[in-house]
């Protein structure tokens, strides 16, 4: 994995780019050199000789040369990633940082430099020109630090940390496990499994989609590719996976190690719970949802043709290894998907990760921020310390799935689960706040959030019948009554309650219309 440092010209991508290289012991590379060496000419002579144009073709020449490398810090000219072309085959080689500063700070910094798009007089007006022009791309990169009035030090120890491997712990007797997030992760996992004294034989779990990425190709185990979706989340996969745990040779001291999605999360933890009366099992999620809910709490299951997770067994992951690097390649519907659940967190149980959130600027690539995704992790992590084997505490996580789970399967499923716990979430709200349990304006301001990461907030066209008779047929309803998780300020929720079913029905009508 690569660390790319980007951002506007004189923010310090070459300074403190050199300096982390040496503290991280990495290689460093000078986008600026490399092409200076292709011309045979310096910067300014290529642009005042050659022109922008040809400036811009040799960047793009030398990107694709760095995007080859592996391990080193990148320092890339503040334009290069203006082309698409160099954007994604940068990002696909590790991970851009861009470093921002105020316009003052910049000019000062670039003040003796020779700078061909900011030369001759009036620089201030040039760089406030180019600043205009790039603020939206310099924004859309997910992982922002600003330099204004750092030093190169601080500026370089701010990117380390970003690095750094967090480790979290599920503290809950009977569940205990731990769980590891940080960026590149999945590059090292033989190493990482060892680390953590995870040997033994192995065999690799995973789903057709997963397995044409990337990250699990350098792994040396077995593996048994699975087709992908929730229609084969079935017993007779499970069947199929005892027969593949078998011919491959697994004994009791072997470990499955599931890399994919909730659903294959779900599916090899079931089969590592039952196989040989129980063996040990990673689970490595690559979905946003996966990593932020699936993967966390130690349930697994199948489906059954008479409804969802019908079978299943509490066996938690001897370690969850969590990189956000496998969401590039995770469809950007499914990552707006599992937002939904990163936003639901934010509700129940944490003020300043739904804030951090609102705050933001708008981001195709929400999903990789590390520090909310922990945040998030660590929501979910204390509902289940509180409450490991499903006994009450952890209905606060059914926020907006009592009809979310309604609208997903009156769609017909052609919502998906995250979009539906969206409609849900703002709807509930909406709820609690007719019953006067939650402040006015709470279902709008979680709405706009929803809104901003572009997640649905209503389902025009849904018949509110269906989604009121699916909501009947939930597992989660209890003593035949359904009991709402809702939100009564964010950050706080109160559950079991119900509602009168003329105020619901009025509810649903207002989602659907
Ligand atoms: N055990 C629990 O506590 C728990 C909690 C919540 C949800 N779940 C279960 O999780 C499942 C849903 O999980 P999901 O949303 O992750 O769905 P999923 O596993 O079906 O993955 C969604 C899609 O993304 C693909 N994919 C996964 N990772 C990818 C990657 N990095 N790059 C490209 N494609 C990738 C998959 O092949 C699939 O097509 C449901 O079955 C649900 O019941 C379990």
């Amino acid at each position: 994995m690569n660390i790319v440092l980007y951002g506007p010209p004189g923010v310090g991508k070459t300074t403190v780019g050199k300096a982390l290289a040496e503290k991280m012991g990495r290689e460093f590379i000078d986008s600026d050199p490399l092409i200076e060496n292709l011309a045979g000419r310096s910067i300014p002579h290529i642009f005042s000789q050659l022109g922008e144009a040809e400036f811009r073709r040799l960047e793009t020449k030398v990107c694709a040369e760095l995007a080859a490398r592996q391990g080193a810090i990148i320092a890339l000219g503040g334009g290069a990633l203006m082309n698409p072309g160099n954007r994604a085959a940068m990002e696909r080689s590790g991970l851009v940082v861009c470093l921002r500063a105020n316009p003052d700070e910049l000019l000062a910094r670039t003040a003796e430099q020779k700078r061909p798009l900011l030369a001759g007089d009036d620089r201030a007006h040039k760089l406030a020109a180019l600043l205009k022009l790039r603020r939206a791309l310099y924004d859309s990169f997910p992982i922002q630090l600003d330099t204004t009035g750092k030093s190169i030090e601080q500026v370089g120890s701010e990117v380390e940390a970003l690095f750094v491997v967090r480790r979290l712990t599920v503290n809950a007797p009977g569940l205990k496990h731990d769980i590891l997030l940080g960026y590149g992760l999945l590059e090292t996992l033989t190493e990482v499994l060892a680390a953590n004294g995870l040997v033994g034989p192995t065999v690799v779990v995973t789903d057709e989609n997963v397995a044409r990425q990337s990250p699990i190709s350098n792994l040396q185990s077995p593996i048994s590719i699975l087709p992908a979706g929730e229609e084969h989340k079935t017993l007779s996969t499970i069947g199929r996976l005892y027969d593949e745990f078998l011919k491959r040779g697994l004994d009791r001291n072997g470990i499955v190690i599931a890399v994919g999605g909730g659903v294959i999360g779900d599916m090899a933890g079931f089969a590592a719970a039952t196989f040989m009366r129980g063996v040990r099992w990673v689970n490595v999620p690559t979905t946003l949802l996966a990593i932020v809910d699936a993967s966390l709490g130690g349930k697994t299951g199948v489906d059954l043709p008479q409804g969802k997770n019908l079978v299943g067994a509490f066996h938690p992951p001897a370690l969850v290894i969590s990189d956000p690097l496998v969401l590039r390649t995770l469809p950007q519907a499914e990552r707006v998907s599992g937002m939904a659940e990163v936003i639901k967190n934010g509700v129940i149980g944490d003020a300043a990760l739904f804030e951090w959130i609102e705050n933001a600027p708008k981001s195709g690539d929400l999903g990789l921020r590390l520090d909310w995704l922990q945040r998030a992790i660590e929501v979910k992590v204390r509902v289940v310390e509180a409450d490991p084997f499903e006994k009450g505490a952890r209905a606060i996580l059914n926020l907006g799935h009592t009809i979310g789970h309604g609208v997903e399967a009156a769609s017909k499923f052609k919502l998906r689960h995250g979009e539906s716990v969206a409609i849900g979430m703002v709807a509930e709200s909406r709820l609690a706040e007719r019953l006067g349990l939650a402040e006015s304006g709470l279902a709008e301001r979680i709405a706009r959030v929803c809104t901003k990461v572009g997640l649905p907030v209503n389902c025009s066209g849904l018949n509110p019948d269906r989604i009121r008779e699916a909501m009947s047929s939930d597992k989660k309803k209890a003593g035949g009554a359904l009991k709402f998780a809702l939100p009564k300020r964010i950050g706080e929720v109160v559950c079991g309650v119900e509602v009168e079913e003329g105020i619901l029905r009025e509810t649903l009508e207002a989602i659907t219309a």
